[in-house]
């Protein structure tokens, strides 16, 4: 039997298979961050295809938070009813559900309210953040607590905070974005400070299952790199899966993304760390998620845009490792 096809259990989550649908946002909401009929039938889709767990879309814990106005929200309880039948959809059709949330921070594009630890613009075509005040910082925190007890009421099976790709919790923790000088930056411990107080605080009421995305390099030499990010989970022992991707704190650099340009990333990560990794980007091939897996690269395979282009992703990954897989009984026929 293949790896990508047998079954994990991650913090007592059981996991059919070790595919997973990448967090990507798809624009669908309206602009109060309310779940449209588009995701039922795009993230179901995704669930009938024999995805192992499907992760949400970056969902916003602030209206100011959200990268665009047709991002996903979750920082109001009337979000609830919409994301708990989302939740259901795709759990009615065997898979896990799990929900990333995110502060864009700087990067939001919802003209002239981003905030940020310190009030660097990414460019012009964004607004100038203004910078986070110690008041700030505890109003933020305490939408990211609330929001995750939203998205456990919703029944998601796993919370995946958003620490990469250059929004907020990856601005507070890479030197290039945040100049503080206080508590909250001017050295490791104290960038870092932001993103544990919150896992912190999220332990003292969930024990399930927390995913966090990083960006294991900034690509820059003044930049994080995985090393820093080795030193970082050494100290945070209480999430239960890093999902490995990087980048995005430095818009426009030209990185070469090769096929599975990032698992060199999750590798180092598994190597140094007890807990699972992720590893993401463009492995869109069976056999290559296959080899990622048997050489000791990652746990669980990302896919994003492959999954966009074929909601069977899966099915066929199965067909071409030749895995009888339980199909669901639409396609029995047909396969
Ligand atoms: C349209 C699109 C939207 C994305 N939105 C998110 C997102 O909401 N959160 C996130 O962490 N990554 C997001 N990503 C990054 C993907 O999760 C993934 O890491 C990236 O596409 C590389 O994987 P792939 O080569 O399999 O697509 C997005 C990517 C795409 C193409």
């Amino acid at each position: 039997m293949s790896i990508l096809f047998s079954p994990i259990i991650i913090n007592k989550l059981a996991l059919k298979n070790r595919i997973v649908m990448a967090p990507m946002c798809i624009l669908m909401s309206d602009n109060q961050g309310f779940v449209k009929e588009f995701h039922h039938i795009h993230y179901g889709a995704r669930a009938i295809g024999q995805v192992g767990l499907i992760i949400l879309e970056a969902t916003s814990i602030s209206p100011e938070g959200r990268i665009t106005d047709a991002d996903l929200g979750i920082w109001n309880d009337l979000h609830l009813e919409g994301l708990k039948e989302l939740c259901d959809t795709i759990k009615k059709h065997g898979a896990k559900a799990g929900i990333q949330i995110a502060h864009a921070g700087r990067k939001s594009r919802i003209p002239n309210t981003a905030i940020s630890c310190s009030n660097v613009v990414v460019d012009d075509r964004y607004s100038a953040p203004r910078e986070m005040t110690l008041k700030d910082i505890a109003t933020v925190q305490d939408q990211f607590i609330s929001s995750v007890k939203r998205a456990i009421k919703a029944g998601f099976d796993v919370i995946e905070l958003h620490a990469a790709h250059g929004y907020l919790i990856n601005q507070f923790l890479s030197p290039i974005t945040n100049h503080r000088k206080d508590d909250y930056g001017n050295s490791p411990e104290n960038r870092a400070r932001f993103l544990k107080e919150i896992l912190a605080r999220i332990r003292e009421f969930y024990t399930g299952v927390l995913f966090i995305r990083i960006s294991a390099s900034d690509y820059k030499k003044e930049g994080l790199k995985v090393a820093d990010y080795i030193k970082l989970f050494k100290e945070i022992d209480n999430v239960d899966f890093v999902d490995v991707s990087s980048g995005g704190i430095v818009d426009g650099l030209e990185i070469k993304a090769k096929a599975g340009y990032q698992v060199p990333f999750s590798k180092t990560l598994k190597k140094h760390l007890t807990i699972p990794v992720g590893a993401v980007g463009k492995i869109n091939k069976a056999k290559q998620a296959e080899n990622i897996l048997q050489q000791n690269k990652a746990d669980l395979i990302f896919v994003g845009r492959a999954l966009n282009r074929n909601p069977n992703w899966a099915i066929q990954a199965a067909y071409d490792l030749k895995e009888e897989i339980d199909l669901p009984k639409a396609y029995k026929v047909s396969f």
